[in-house]
């Protein structure tokens, strides 16, 4: 498995979503990472299935949808629906998590479960075994371009030990405060999906820097012991 690659479209410019996207895919980016945000579960309000599914016209990467928002089972099929291959539930905002990801297993899409950085592993130990995606927060969630939590970084290789002891398919996805002077700790820790907003959409050229992280995710991965 290498190491894959989501740019966080939260920081892009949504005047301009279709270019900006376009730039990320053609440098290499692997998925497209779309924050949904409720006001709710986090304090801040983004997008709907109405802008995902413009999206998936606009692009052929993998729609990586990250649900930050309460209750997020009423909201599942009308993202399946507008276009998404992958959904994030957190852990913290579904009072039936097991029952939540088994819905999202329904649509036959993706099944991810997401930690904010104050919550430990143990909440998802029992269903570790069935998602395809565990996405460990490495900031508090509502907002991009704060910075990485560094005590998330142990968090991560617990998370991969697990993972490697069991022998789950499950791939750790980090998301937060993740750019290029961090990047390999970050792979070395046991990450292999890494998102990416502002480090990208407010770089002067987005292109370079998916490259510059590619470069960096390509030579850390040959010698970490895990990708
Ligand atoms: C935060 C979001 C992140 C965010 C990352 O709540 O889930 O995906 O966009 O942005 P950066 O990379 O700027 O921390
Ligand atoms: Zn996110």
């Amino acid at each position: 498995m290498s190491i894959r690659l989501a740019p966080s479209i939260l920081s892009a410019n949504f005047a301009a979503l279709g270019d900006q996207i376009r730039v990320v895919e053609e440098a290499g980016a692997h998925l497209l990472h779309v924050d949904v945000m409720d006001g709710h579960f986090v304090p801040n309000i983004t997008i709907g299935p109405p802008v995902v599914k413009s999206l998936r016209k606009a692009t052929k990467m993998p729609m990586d949808v990250h649900l930050m928002i309460s209750d997020p089972d009423k909201y599942i099929p009308a993202f399946v629906e507008a276009g998404a291959n992958s959904i994030t539930v957190h852990a913290e905002a579904t009072l039936h998590l097991d029952r939540t990801l088994d819905f999202i297993r329904s649509y036959k899409v993706g099944v991810g479960v997401s930690l904010n950085p104050a919550t430990p592993l143990s909440v998802v130990e029992h269903v570790l075994d069935r998602v395809d995606m565990l996405l460990i927060m490495s900031v508090n969630p509502g907002f991009g371009g704060q910075k990485f939590i560094p005590y998330t970084l142990d968090k991560i290789r617990q998370a991969r030990q697990i993972i490697e002891d069991k022998n789950y398919r499950c791939v750790i996805e980090v998301d937060g405060g993740v750019d290029t002077f961090n990047l390999a700790e970050v792979i070395q820790a046991g990450a292999e999906v890494i998102v990416a907003g502002s480090a990208v959409f407010h770089a002067a050229d987005p292109a370079r820097k998916i490259k510059e992280m590619l470069e960096i995710a390509a030579s850390v991965g040959y010698h970490s012991k895990y990708v």
